[in-house]
């Protein structure tokens, strides 16, 4: 009886553990209809994006021209999978799978829901993966921000109707 009290305690103190970790982040921004948070600890970068679709919700890191050379994360939720995906921009209108282009996945999925139309994600990425096909994300210092989010349809093919980008400073938060 003892040892199944201790258990479910446990239990309890792990599942708080993990929820006050996924929900803790420093900054905000929005733009597009995501919401995108996050933190950078130590060479980490931990993510969070949400936006009123049932399709998937996105953030794009430095690119050079509308998407060519940027790295981007995408995720949508289907049922119980939470698919999160690595990639490159490897034309103005073009990216694809690092992984495809002869990279690595750097993408750790830290969780995911759908719920009442809305898709959350949650991720970590390295701040330098060392993969010529991901930015080198300097944390102090300019980085440029792209959200978007696809219609309502679980596909990485599926366009997004409008994007933000806004230039951000990780490390403080602030955003111009
Ligand atoms: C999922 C598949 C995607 C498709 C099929 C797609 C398709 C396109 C197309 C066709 C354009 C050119 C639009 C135009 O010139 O009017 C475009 C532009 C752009 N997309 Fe995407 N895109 C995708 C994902 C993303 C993601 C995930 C992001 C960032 C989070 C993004 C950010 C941008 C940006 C910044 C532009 C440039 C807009 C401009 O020139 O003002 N795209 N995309």
């Amino acid at each position: 009886m003892k040892k199944t009290l201790f258990g479910l305690v446990l239990a309890l103190c792990l599942v708080g553990a993990n929820s006050v970790q996924a929900d803790s982040y420093d900054h905000e921004m929005k733009g597009a209809g995501v919401t995108f948070s996050w933190k950078v600890d130590g060479d980490t970068l931990h993510g969070k994006l949400s936006a009123k679709t049932k399709g998937w919700v996105a953030v794009g890191f430095n690119p050079e021209e509308q998407m060519q050379g940027g790295n981007y994360i995408l995720g949508f939720v289907k049922g119980n999978d939470v698919e999160v995906v690595d990639h490159f921009g490897t034309k103005k209108i073009n990216h694809d799978l690092d992984e495809d282009l002869g990279g690595t996945s750097d993408v750790t999925v830290v969780g995911g829901s759908e719920k009442g139309g809305t898709t959350t994600i949650e991720f970590t990425i390295p701040l330098d993966s060392g993969d010529q096909y991901d930015t080198v994300l300097v944390a102090d210092g300019e980085t440029k921000v792209v959200l978007a989010h696809g219609p309502p349809r679980d596909s990485f093919k599926a366009r997004h109707r409008k994007q933000a980008i806004k230039t951000v400073n990780l490390s403080t938060g602030a955003v111009k």
